[in-house]
């Protein structure tokens, strides 16, 4: 654990991750066999991206699937049951369908009931808002213990023909269950925050009210991610980094109080250029990028469960975690563990 300073603040929101998992696809999809599907080179994936392969859901798997398993593998770490979940919030992009939620489907695939569910969407920063609002469900005494998922499939969401998209996303879940804990864990300091006039920057057009979904949709591959990377690129650092750097700010402490740096996972240039603003070494900042991709609201929390794994992340250290997302959407905290 790092020092720091004599202001450091007790947590402004009370929680504590008391377990943590992941579920990933087996299927790995490397940049190899893009380069027999649309007009690349592994070279160039690595360069712009940092990314070397991905994991992709068969046909049978959903969302659900997915977040249902990262849930049993959080309450297991837990050493709780999943009946004894008093709510369930899944973040996604890529919900099962338009309706009923994410959260529904997961806990029949659970075959649980009674609690509270319900998805948030807010893009990649999905879980980073989700764990905001269990916070928030758990200081009003809404709720005990909450499952907080992160889950995508984005493969399904991905247009296979364009080049300039189909090579960044992944598909997998990451879930914590969160409890209210002793006072001393949680958010030392926080923020969040959208602009909803970037909307057109990053979307899905068709399929929704504003645009139903047609046989013309369909040929016009209007059911798939579109993307200006340019700007979504700028816009992503400029928000990664400013809420990060508001986060350290108000927690009165410096940055060589950050024990690990978890940002979300989009790029590794990304990544770097927001480590780089905010004034971490590189050895205190965690990276799944390579091996997945960018799996949206998942990113974060299987980022989280591997690094606690791996013994990345112990009792009482400060973790910063940061991420943008469509929407604009973007958060920051730091979690004292
Ligand atoms: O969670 C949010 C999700 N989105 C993101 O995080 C995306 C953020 N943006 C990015 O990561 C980057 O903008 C990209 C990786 C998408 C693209 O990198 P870039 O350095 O911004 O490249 P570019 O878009 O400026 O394209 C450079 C060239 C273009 O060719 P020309 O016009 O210079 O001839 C593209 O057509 O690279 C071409 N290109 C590709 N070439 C090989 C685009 N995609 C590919 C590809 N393989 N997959």
């Amino acid at each position: 654990m790092n020092v720091a300073s004599e202001s450091e603040r007790e947590p402004t929101l009370r929680f504590k991750i008391t377990g943590t998992g992941a579920a990933l696809p087996e299927r790995v999809m490397t940049n190899a066999d893009l380069e027999r599907m649309v007009e690349t080179s592994d070279q160039w994936i690595r360069d712009r991206t940092g990314i070397r392969e991905r994991r992709i859901a068969d046909e049978k798997t959903a969302t659900s699937d997915l977040a249902a398993e990262a849930i049993s593998e959080a309450c297991a770490a837990a050493g709780i049951d999943v009946e004894e979940l008093d709510a369930v919030i899944v973040a996604t992009s890529t919900p099962d369908t338009v309706f009923p939620s994410t959260a529904c489907w997961t806990q029949r695939k659970l075959g649980i009931r009674g609690m509270a569910a319900f998805d948030v969407s807010a893009g990649c920063t999905g879980w980073l808002y989700a764990l905001e609002i269990a916070g928030g469900l758990l200081a009003a005494g809404s709720a005990k213990r909450i499952a907080v998922c992160g889950a995508e499939v984005m493969s399904r969401s991905v247009d296979w023909h364009d080049r300039s998209t189909c090579v960044l996303f992944g598909d997998g879940a990451g879930a914590a269950v969160v409890e209210l804990g002793d006072g001393t864990t949680g958010y030392l300091a926080r923020n969040w925050g959208a602009d909803g006039n970037l909307a057109p920057v990053l979307y899905q057009p068709a399929g929704g009210s504003q645009l139903q979904a047609s046989a013309d949709t369909v040929a016009r591959r209007l059911h798939s991610v579109h993307m200006e990377g340019n700007a979504v690129f700028r816009h992503a650092v400029r928000s990664m980094s400013g809420a990060a750097q508001q986060a350290v700010a108000d927690a009165g402490i410096g940055v060589d109080a950050i024990d690990l740096l978890i940002p979300h996972q989009a790029n590794a240039r990304i990544i770097e250029a927001t480590r780089e603003r905010v004034g971490i070494d590189r050895d205190r900042v965690y990276s799944i990028v390579d091996r997945y991709g960018n799996m949206s609201a998942a990113t974060v929390p299987i980022a989280v469960d591997h690094a606690r794994r791996e013994g990345r992340i112990h009792d009482g250290d400060r973790v910063l975690m940061t991420a943008f997302g469509t929407g604009f959407t973007w958060a920051a905290g730091i979690v004292r563990w």
